[in-house]
C-alpha cells in the first residue's frame, strides 16, 4: 500500500512538473519572438537552399518584426545541420530549413540517422517547390542530355556529376536519372551546390543537376549550358531546354520541396506566429511573381500550412523507401 502511495505521489509530482514546464513554455511563447530567431541552413552559402532561405527569411522577418539569422551548417548532405536542429531547445528560436533529401530520403539512405524527420520535428510551413535543371560546362562536348547518356553508355562510370553532398537533392536526382536512363555515373560530392557549381564552371566535372533559382543567374552569365529539365513541361525561363521526361527518360519528373521545421515540442503559438508571418509575406504578389520568374513553383495556399507539411514529410519518407530501393540508390 505504502509503495503504491509513494509511486502515485511520484507520478503526480512528475505530471505537475511537466505541466509546469508546458505552462512556462506557453507563457514564454506569448511574447514570441522576443529575440532573433536562427534558421539552420545545412549547406554552404550561395546554393539554392541558402538563396531561398535568405529570401523567405527576410520577408517573414519583416512580418514578424524580429530578425531571422541564417546559420550555415553544412555537411553530410544536410544531415549534420538537421541533427543539430533536432537537438536544439524547442523554444521557437532555432528552426531548420529542411528539404527532400535530409527530411524525406535520408531515413532510407542512412543505416544510422541521428534524427527522425517525422518524430523529432514539428512542421512550421512549406516553401514553394523548385524543379531542377541538368547542366554542363560552357565548353562541354555534350550538347544534349542524349549526348551525356550515349557517352555514359559507351564508357560506364566515366562521367562525373557534381552534387551538393551525399544525399542532397542534386545527388539523389542524378542517381535517379542514371537509374532510369540505365547508365552508370560517378558522383562527386561537395558541401553545397555553390562549390559543386564552381567546379562545373571550371570544367572539373562533366555535369550537375541544380535547382532552377541558382542555375538561372549562372546561365545568364554564359558559363554553363542547360540540357534538360526535371519539370513535366518546358519552362519559359529556359527557352529551348526540353524536359528530360519527354524523350530521354520518359515520365521522369521531380522537384525539390523545402520547409521550415521546429524541434519537437515547440509551443504551438510560436509555430503559428511564424507560419502566419510567412502567409502575410506571400500576399505580396510582386514577390511571388519574382519567385515564379526564377522557375520556383508556387503551391496552393493549403499546401503551405504546418499540417500539410507534416503530412507531406511523412508521405515523402514512405515514398523514398520505395524510390531508393527501386533505383538502388546507395550512399557509397
Ligand atoms: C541540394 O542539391 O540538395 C541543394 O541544392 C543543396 C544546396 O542548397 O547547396
Amino acid at each position: 500500500m505504502r509503495i503504491l502511495k509513494t509511486t502515485a505521489l511520484a507520478l503526480a509530482g512528475a505530471a505537475l512538473a511537466l505541466a509546469g514546464a508546458a505552462l512556462a513554455l506557453a507563457a514564454h511563447a506569448q511574447g514570441y519572438p522576443a529575440k532573433p530567431i536562427t534558421w539552420i541552413v545545412p549547406f554552404a552559402a550561395g546554393g539554392p537552399t541558402d538563396a531561398m532561405a535568405r529570401d523567405i527569411a527576410q520577408r517573414t522577418s519583416q512580418q514578424l518584426g524580429q530578425q531571422i539569422i541564417i546559420e550555415n551548417t553544412p555537411g553530410a548532405g544536410g544531415t549534420l545541420g538537421a541533427a543539430k536542429a533536432a537537438r536544439a531547445a524547442p523554444d521557437g528560436y532555432t528552426l531548420l530549413v529542411g528539404h527532400m533529401g535530409y527530411m524525406g530520403a535520408a531515413p532510407s539512405l542512412y543505416k544510422k540517422l541521428a534524427y527522425d524527420p517525422v518524430k523529432d520535428f514539428d512542421a512550421v510551413f512549406r516553401f514553394p517547390d523548385t524543379p531542377l535543371v541538368l547542366l554542363v560546362g560552357k565548353n562541354s562536348p555534350y550538347k544534349t542530355a542524349e549526348d551525356l547518356v550515349a557517352q555514359a553508355k559507351k564508357a560506364p562510370g566515366k562521367l562525373n556529376f557534381s552534387n551538393a553532398g551525399i544525399g542532397s537533392t542534386s545527388h539523389l536526382v542524378a542517381a535517379l536519372f542514371a537509374s532510369r536512363a540505365g547508365i552508370e555515373i560517378t558522383s562527386v560530392s561537395y558541401k553545397g551546390a555553390g562549390p559543386a557549381m564552381t567546379d562545373l564552371v571550371a570544367g572539373q566535372v562533366d555535369a550537375m543537376f541544380d535547382q532552377t533559382n541558382t542555375a538561372l543567374p549562372q546561365l545568364a552569365g554564359g558559363r554553363i549550358a542547360a540540357v534538360g529539365l526535371t519539370s513535366a513541361a518546358p519552362m519559359a525561363q529556359f527557352p529551348g531546354v526540353p524536359p528530360l521526361g519527354q524523350k530521354v527518360v520518359p515520365g521522369f519528373e521531380t522537384a525539390t520541396w523545402y520547409g521550415i521545421y521546429a524541434p519537437r515540442g515547440t509551443p504551438r503559438e510560436a509555430i503559428q506566429k511564424v507560419y502566419q508571418a510567412y502567409t502575410k509575406a506571400l500576399a505580396d504578389k510582386a514577390w511571388t511573381d519574382k519567385m515564379a520568374s526564377q522557375g520556383i513553383r508556387l503551391l496552393p495556399a493549403a499546401e503551405y500550412t504546418p499540417e500539410a507539411l507534416a503530412k507531406h514529410t511523412a508521405s515523402e519518407v514512405e515514398r523514398w523507401r520505395k524510390v531508393a530501393a527501386d533505383a538502388k540508390i546507395s550512399l557509397d
